[in-house]
């Protein structure tokens, strides 16, 4: 097996808001179809990093290279534009507009008379649907007509559609209940395949290791480690993120 090129290398990445230090020294790979799950306690610098790989919130110095590139980003627009997308946990989608609208919300192709193509937009929401297997009625539905668990399905099928490159997941399940975690969770996993990059933030170790391949623990803004998942347990990883030993 060749190893192939990371997607996406974060070299030093230091960001300060201000007087505060909230990330400092920063280094990560993320290989396609690779799952790294960044885990800390809440206010570790963990979203302050997926704004900085998004574009949101530039980085105060370090370097973000893309597929070798090295990129420099202002805004989400320019993370997008980068084959960069975001699924956050507050399901940020428009709740009167349909799925389809939804999935091109910004973006929408236009046919050959200057239109809205919405059969175009049908089509692909419900190729990729149910390429995914997100469970909804149809791509006309509105979306709060929709559950927790089908709506994030909504919104990783639109990173999905527009991610080239990498798929940034911010506590993509922390809204939603058991069975929607479940469902949400095989969506996650079949990413893989398609060869991106994909970085999950998450509280639940147990999702972590189902998920991941490597770990990364960030504690008050500093690195503390990487692990490939198959080689660590959770004590070793609750002993990292809290900077306590484990009994
Ligand atoms: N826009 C901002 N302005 C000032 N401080 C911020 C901003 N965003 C985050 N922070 C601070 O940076 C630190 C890391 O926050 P955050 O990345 O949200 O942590 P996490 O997602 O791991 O809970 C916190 O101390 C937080 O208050
Ligand atoms: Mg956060």
């Amino acid at each position: 097996m060749t190893p192939s090129a990371p997607i996406l290398q974060l070299q030093d990445i230091r960001k300060h808001f201000g007087g505060l230090t909230a990330i400092e020294n920063f280094s990560l790979e993320v290989f396609p179809g690779e799952i790294v799950a960044l885990v800390g306690d809440n206010g570790a610098g963990k979203s302050t990093l997926v704004k900085i790989i998004s574009g949101v919130h530039p980085p105060s110095s370090g370097t973000i290279t893309i597929e070798g590139k090295p990129v420099t980003m202002s805004n989400a627009t320019m993370g997008r534009a980068h084959g960069i997308e975001v699924v956050y946990q507050d399901l940020a989608l428009a709740d009167q507009q349909t799925v389809y609208m939804n999935m091109f919300l910004g973006r929408e192709p236009l046919n050959r008379f200057g239109l809205l193509d919405r059969r175009r937009m049908i089509a692909e929401t419900e190729k990729l649907v149910k390429e995914l297997d997100v469970r909804i009625p149809s791509a006309h539905a509105t979306i709060r007509d929709l559950s927790g668990g089908q709506r994030q399905g909504v919104a990783i099928a639109r990173a999905t559609h527009w991610a080239s490159k990498l798929i940034l997941l911010d506590e993509p399940t922390a809204a939603l209940g058991v069975a929607e975690t479940a469902r949400v969770e095989m969506i996650v996993q079949s990413l893989k395949q398609r060869n991106v990059g994909i970085l999950i933030i998450s509280h639940s170790l147990d999702q972590v290791f189902k998920l991941s391949d490597r770990i990364c623990v960030l504690r008050r803004g500093k690195q503390i480690g990487v692990r490939e998942t198959r080689k660590t347990d959770k004590n070793e990883i609750i002993a990292m993120i809290t900077g306590l030993q484990q009994q």
